[in-house]
């Protein structure tokens, strides 16, 4: 028996820019994980889970592109679906983490994994992918792929689920739609990644706020915001956050807010579960 694991993820800066050719900043989000196990089975190499609401057809293609034959790989996961946090990138990674490890090979992870992405999102940017298969933040651009992006601290940062499944594919298309009279705004949400990764370098947390509320307006005009997630950033604000934003395609799913200390991060996601989010994380896990 092998076992893969994968974590959640989550985007500080540059959702939807990056689909668009611009610079995204993201991170692995620990406090949420999938895990998977392949063992021995007669037969085409599948993937059953337990838990969850998977594209498991993908899951079994990116198995199969690991090793086809002769493997069962059961799959949990405590990454919400459906709520922008890296839930399909995830599984995808945790399955073809245990597949490799069941053949005792090292394999091309992200490549087998975007088999299961595509079935999942058409055609993703990649971030995800590259996002929970890092050790840290990234920086991450369309056919650079991932920069690391050194920094001692990691930012005090709150996740909150609104409950409300977004649909990526479409915010996407509407973003697309939209890009003609946009284009402006949507290379700004990308440029700003760049100050965003000297902020978490620097420990700015006070710069690296401003650029995520500035990013959530610029969201917002584009459309993808929604008075839900408009709902849980404001009462975050008001609590003490440094800044408050959505994060992932938007139109429902999850907020991300910084807070300038963990136990700030902390009363914070309480604050928000008051607030009526149906789930909250700090970095260690929910709350
Ligand atoms: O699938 P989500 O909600 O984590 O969003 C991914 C980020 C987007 O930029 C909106 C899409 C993409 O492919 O990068």
């Amino acid at each position: 028996m092998s076992e893969g694991q994968a974590p959640g993820k989550v985007i500080l800066l540059g959702e939807h820019a990056v689909v668009h050719g611009g610079w995204a900043l993201a991170l692995p989000w620990p406090a949420v994980e999938a895990v998977a196990t392949a063992t021995a089975a007669v037969g085409a190499t599948q993937v059953v889970s337990e838990a969850g609401d998977y594209d498991v057809r993908g899951l079994t293609a990116a198995a199969r592109a690991v090793r086809a034959e002769g493997c069962v790989v059961a799959l949990r996961s405590s990454v919400p679906v459906g709520a922008g946090l890296g839930s399909s990138a995830a599984t995808a990674l945790a399955v073809v983490r245990a597949v490799a490890a069941f053949n005792g090979q090292a394999c091309d992870e992200l490549g087998c994994a975007d088999v299961a992405e595509r079935f999942a999102h058409g055609t993703p940017s990649g971030l995800d992918a590259a996002t929970v298969a890092a050790a840290g933040p990234i920086l991450f651009r369309r056919g650079d792929g991932a920069r690391p992006v050194a920094g001692g601290a990691l930012p005090a940062l709150v996740v909150a689920d609104t409950g409300r499944p977004r649909n990526a594919a479409e915010a996407v298309a509407a973003v697309a739609e939209r890009l003609d009279r946009h284009r402006t705004l949507v290379d700004a949400l990308g440029q700003a990644a760049l100050p965003g990764a000297a902020a978490l370098e620097a420990q700015d947390w006070d710069g690296l706020g401003q650029l995520m509320d500035e990013a959530q307006d610029r969201l917002a005009t584009l459309g993808v915001s929604h008075p839900d997630l408009d709902r849980l950033v404001a009462v975050a604000r008001a609590a003490g956050a440094l800044g408050a934003k959505l994060t992932g395609a938007g139109r429902g799913g999850c907020v991300v807010a910084l807070a300038p200390d963990a136990a700030t991060a902390r009363a914070l996601a309480s604050t928000l579960l008051d607030a009526g989010a149906t789930r909250a994380w700090t970095m260690d896990g929910p709350v």
